[in-house]
């Protein structure tokens, strides 16, 4: 696909750094949340994740994920769009597996490199700054690639995975969670309906995929579908309980939990209509299937 755009970067890059109204918490706000409520860092409390993440997925969603793709301790993998590093910190720690992080926005993957130390798994994870759209990862060579909630701010979804399936060995998995688009369109329609989310959310950084496209796009890519699964009834049910997690530390991070409670409640109303979620596990085939080998002669 080539690197993104630079204004859907200055906005993708506005929107999720660290200590932005909506980004992820910085190292020294987790430190003092880790301290006020007795969390260990070094543990792999669910709590830990949820303080952390920019995703809507909860942990045991995103632990689902790694079971469904068969993830074990011996694997390379490769994490697309990997933010401050929270959902390999919990890979890393549950499952043992080394992982190579890239995304391109700069302040959030210093976050992940600092925040690796204090949860002791600096060993097992490395973090690049790169685009999807113009990966560069030297020898590297991966037995698993995921792409949490980040696939719906690529505008060219099958450019940027065909760069990564040169990565992967025959039979390796790869794993998506992605914001979908709802029943009657993307975010930008919903943020035009929307007013409380608008407020929040900026234009022109949604590109959602419907599920059976998500399916349709790997399927053509020489990928064998395995799993594919609407989660939003799931998504929906955590948000709520995460409002509920927010009121209960909003003593520490007052300004912060107020302002991620407020784009909780604001989003939710966009669930269904114009927000789905969902998980897609895919398997590169041993051999390329007859119809990709077919179709590609004169
Ligand atoms: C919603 S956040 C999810 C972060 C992380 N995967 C998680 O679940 O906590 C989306 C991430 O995708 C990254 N991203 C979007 N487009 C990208 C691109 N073209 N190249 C690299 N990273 C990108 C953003 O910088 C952001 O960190």
């Amino acid at each position: 696909m080539g690197r993104a755009d630079p204004r859907l970067r200055a906005r993708l890059g506005r929107f999720f750094s660290p200590g932005s109204l909506l980004g992820p918490p910085t190292t020294r706000q987790l430190l003092a949340i880790y301290r006020e409520y007795g969390l260990d860092p070094r543990s792999a409390h669910p709590r830990l994740f949820e303080t952390e993440t920019l995703a809507h997925m909860r942990q045991d969603q995103v632990q689902a994920l790694f079971r469904a793709m068969g993830m074990s301790g011996a694997h390379r993998v490769l994490s697309l769009g990997e933010g401050n590093g929270a959902v390999s910190r919990v890979l890393a720690k549950t499952v043992g597996c080394r992982v190579t992080g890239v995304d391109f926005n700069a302040r959030l993957v210093a976050s992940a490199r600092s925040l690796a130390k204090v949860h002791g798994v600096a060993g097992r994870v490395e973090y690049l700054v790169q685009d999807v759209g113009a990966l560069s990862l030297g020898a590297r060579r991966f037995d698993r690639v995921y792409a949490q909630e980040t696939m719906c701010h690529w505008p060219d979804k099958e450019g940027a995975l065909r760069r990564v399936l040169e990565r992967l060995a025959p039979g390796a998995m790869v794993g998506i969670h992605d914001w979908l688009r709802g029943d009657r369109g993307g975010l930008d329609e919903g943020l035009r309906r929307l007013p409380a989310l608008a407020r929040l959310y900026p234009r022109g950084i949604w590109f959602q995929y419907r599920l059976e496209e998500l399916c349709g796009l790997l399927e053509r890519l020489g990928l064998e579908v395995v799993l594919a699964e609407d989660l939003t009834d799931a998504v929906d049910e955590g948000l709520r309980k995460s409002l509920a997690f927010i009121a209960a530390v909003s003593r520490v991070t007052t300004d912060r939990a107020r302002a991620a409670a407020r784009a909780f409640r604001a989003v939710l109303p966009a669930h269904y209509s114009y927000l789905r979620y969902g998980r897609v596990v895919a398997r590169r085939r041993r051999w390329p299937s007859l119809s990709a080998s077919y179709s590609r002669r004169p």
